[in-house]
């Protein structure tokens, strides 16, 4: 079967859950308790409609956009995930690599199995770092200076997951990590990587701690896993930018959805900060929906799992095609010919 035979995300998760290991499944599914944030991502978007609008001259749809300074093809981009490698023995650098190829970018996460070095050669400029703080400061501190050393454009701080939440279909089925893929960024092999990494988290991480952060680095700061209008709020006042987020279910169970929060959010910032949103994304109407709400791009956690696991670069690549291809007939359809245009009139529900 050819890339091209799959008319759709669904349909390329498919054929990525029919080839991979049932334990790396368990890991790349596994949300929190009874897993309804999982299935509550995706449910919200189909109870929002839309209003097209007709009689618009919609012969050319721009997808063109700016994030922090990078120009963007489409406002789509690669949340960041751990271990790529259990999809693609490329890793992260294919994600990287087909997010540059179709002018999008990647976030690189620090549980990678690719190096920050091997990715900033992959995906030059096109890639932000995600970061968790740890107890050791110097671990976090060597970290940011690497990425900005080699050229990532945004940190991206993960402020819900200072435990993991509780995934039980992994502690029924534990991921087996085979021992050529390393953690290069947290020093190297362990058994249960997972474990590891939490062993090394920082509990205490509050917004004091911004200030240490704010003094190491000048990258634009990205605050991932904020989903109250208040935490927004706060996030803008210091001097961050705002990822809309609930971690696609595996940290808080019947947390809301980051869709669902989105107007709120964006009426509470006022523009003073980008806006990012994940969570659920498998059509371009959901892209639509998000940034008719308010969002300044979606970014595609599972999929872009999934897309890898298919057909490495090729598959990623394939999988914002197919979306980017999508949000351009949904907006066509509903009378929009560019990203400024888009507004919540155009959105009807919750
Ligand atoms: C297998 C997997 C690993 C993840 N690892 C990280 C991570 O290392 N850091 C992080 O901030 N988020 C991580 N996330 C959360 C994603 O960044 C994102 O918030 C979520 O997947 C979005 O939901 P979606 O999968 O429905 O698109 C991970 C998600 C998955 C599925």
């Amino acid at each position: 079967m050819s890339l091209q035979d799959f008319l759709n995300l669904a349909e390329l998760e498919d054929a990525a859950r029919a080839q991979l290991a049932a334990t790396t499944l368990s890991y790349y599914d596994g949300g929190a308790n009874d897993e309804l944030t999982v299935r509550a991502n995706k449910a919200s978007y189909a109870r929002l409609s839309l209003l097209p609008r007709v009689m618009v001259d919609i012969s050319k749809i721009d997808l063109g956009t700016t994030l922090l300074g990078t120009p963007l093809k489409l406002p789509i981009g690669i949340a960041p995930s751990a271990m790529h490698g259990l999809a693609h023995p490329d890793a992260e650098c294919a994600t990287a690599r087909a997010a540059a190829t179709m002018g999008s970018l990647m976030t690189l996460s620090t549980l990678s199995n690719s190096t920050i070095e091997a990715v900033s050669e992959a995906a030059p400029g096109r890639w932000w770092f995600q970061l968790y703080l740890y107890r050791d400061r110097e671990v976090s501190r060597a970290l940011v200076q690497r990425a900005e050393a080699t050229g990532a454009g945004a940190l991206v701080l993960t402020v819900d997951a200072a435990y993991l939440g509780r995934r039980e279909r992994l502690k029924r089925l534990p991921m087996v990590v085979p021992d050529i893929l390393a953690l290069p960024n947290i020093g190297g092999a362990h058994s249960n990587p997972l474990e590891y990494f939490v062993s090394l988290l920082d509990t205490t991480l509050s917004w004091t701690d911004l200030a240490w952060l704010r003094g190491l680095t000048d990258l634009p700061i990205i605050l991932k896993g904020i989903l109250t209008p208040e935490d927004a709020v706060l996030a803008a006042e210091h001097g961050c930018h705002v990822w809309v987020s609930n971690h696609g279910g595996r940290q808080l169970d019947t947390a809301v959805t980051a869709i669902e929060m989105l107007p709120e959010i964006s009426a509470a910032v006022k523009g003073r900060c980008e806006l990012y949103l994940d969570g659920g994304v498998t059509r371009g109407t959901d892209v639509l929906k998000a940034l008719a709400l308010g969002a300044d791009a979606v970014f595609l956690g599972r999929a872009a799992l999934w897309g890898l696991a298919v057909a490495g670069e090729a598959g990623v690549a394939y999988t914002l095609k197919l979306l980017e291809d999508e949000l351009r007939l949904a907006m066509a359809l509903c009378g929009k010919t560019s990203l400024p245009e888009l507004g919540p009139e155009l959105v009807r529900g919750f």
